[in-house]
């Protein structure tokens, strides 16, 4: 018998405090003009100090396990995407397990910048077609404000905290029909933090971005991997019903849904509120639109997203 796997359930988590663009009009020179013309964003979550991503991830878990009616110990995966883990190590995987208290089972990071969440889902997918898996916590979690230039106007804008969970489990039907997972370093200066450990902190801590090339980069790719999906499992722009895309940019994500010939009803879209969470902006979507009601049970979803490396891929479920 062939192994898939479903989401069982889905949960989020934003820090309370909020960022308007008013608020950034008085720390940079913007407008909340320009920001909403440019991007579509009014407002973002920001992670109080001493907030962290593991604090984030473990509120959104919580809610995604309790959706899934199943208690913390069945889960024996867990996968957590995130560009700004709590520590160097553990990972934010092992603290996240230790805090909700599951013992033993395999817990890893996944660092594909905002692509991160639409990995580890693939890959959590992959260990449970194969049997190696039953029940997996998949986590998108960032504090990516502590990565922020704050006098940057043109990154300082855009970005926001929070978390997003689902909870997949064994089926034997999809659940997850597919994945395709893509890289390519040769856009590394894009789109960057230059300090690390391992180059002993050398170059800036803060984020980077040429924003106009990671545009445009962004919009052909996207349209490309709706085709490579679409064709991959024989199927067409019309099967589509709700398209979960990373919240970016509003006119990235109007031109993917231009590409799907999907009405924006059609298209879930948080980033007026949440601006881009990295890799949260996939999961924190997806539930609010579970919970809303809007996407509903048996209805077929593509998430996509792209990001730093550059990274880009995409996920096909029948929810
Ligand atoms: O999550 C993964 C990857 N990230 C993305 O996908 C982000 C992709 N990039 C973008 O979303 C857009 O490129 C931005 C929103 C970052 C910028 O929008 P844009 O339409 O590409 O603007 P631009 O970079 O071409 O800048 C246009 C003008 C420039 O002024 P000049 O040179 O024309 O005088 C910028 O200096 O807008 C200026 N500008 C701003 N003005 C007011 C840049 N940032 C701001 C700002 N407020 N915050």
């Amino acid at each position: 018998m062939t192994l898939y796997s479903r989401i069982l359930g889905t949960g989020g988590h934003l820090p309370r405090n909020v960022l308007t663009n008013q608020e950034l009009e008085r720390m940079v020179d913007t407008s909340d003009a320009w920001i909403r013309e440019r991007t579509g964003i009014r407002q973002r979550h920001i992670a109080e100090d001493g907030e962290t991503c593991v604090d984030l991830a473990e509120v959104a878990s919580r809610r995604a396990i309790e959706a899934a009616g199943i208690a913390p110990h069945d889960i024996d995966l867990i996968v957590m995407a995130t560009t700004t883990p709590d520590q160097t190590f553990p990972s934010s995987a092992c603290l996240l397990q230790n805090r909700l208290d599951i013992h033993g089972c395999a817990a890893f990071d996944v660092q594909a910048v905002c692509t991160g969440f639409i990995y580890a889902l693939g890959i959590a997918d992959k260990f449970i077609r194969t049997g190696a898996a039953t029940k997996a916590l998949v986590i998108g979690a960032e504090t990516i404000s502590r990565i922020i230039d704050w006098t940057d106007r043109g990154t300082c804008v855009l970005f926001g905290d929070g978390a997003g969970a689902v909870v997949i489990g064994a089926a034997d039907e999809p659940g997850i029909i597919d994945s395709h997972l893509h890289a390519d370093g040769a856009y590394r200066e894009l789109l960057q933090v230059p300090a690390g450990i391992g180059n002993g902190g050398n170059g800036s801590p803060f984020m980077e971005m040429k924003g106009n090339e990671v545009f445009r980069v962004a919009v052909t790719t996207l349209g490309r991997i709706v085709d490579e999906v679409l064709e991959a499992n024989a199927m067409t722009r019309a099967d589509i019903d709700w398209l979960v895309p990373h919240q970016a940019n509003m006119r990235i994500i109007q031109a993917t849904a231009r590409k799907l010939d999907l009405p924006m009803e059609q298209v879930v879209v948080t980033v007026e509120e949440h601006g881009n969470t990295s890799a949260a902006s996939v999961p924190l979507a997806f539930d609010a639109a579970v919970r809303d009601g809007r996407i509903e049970r048996g209805q077929t979803v593509l998430m996509e997203a792209f990001g730093g490396g550059f990274t880009w891929g995409s996920v096909l479920l029948r929810y």
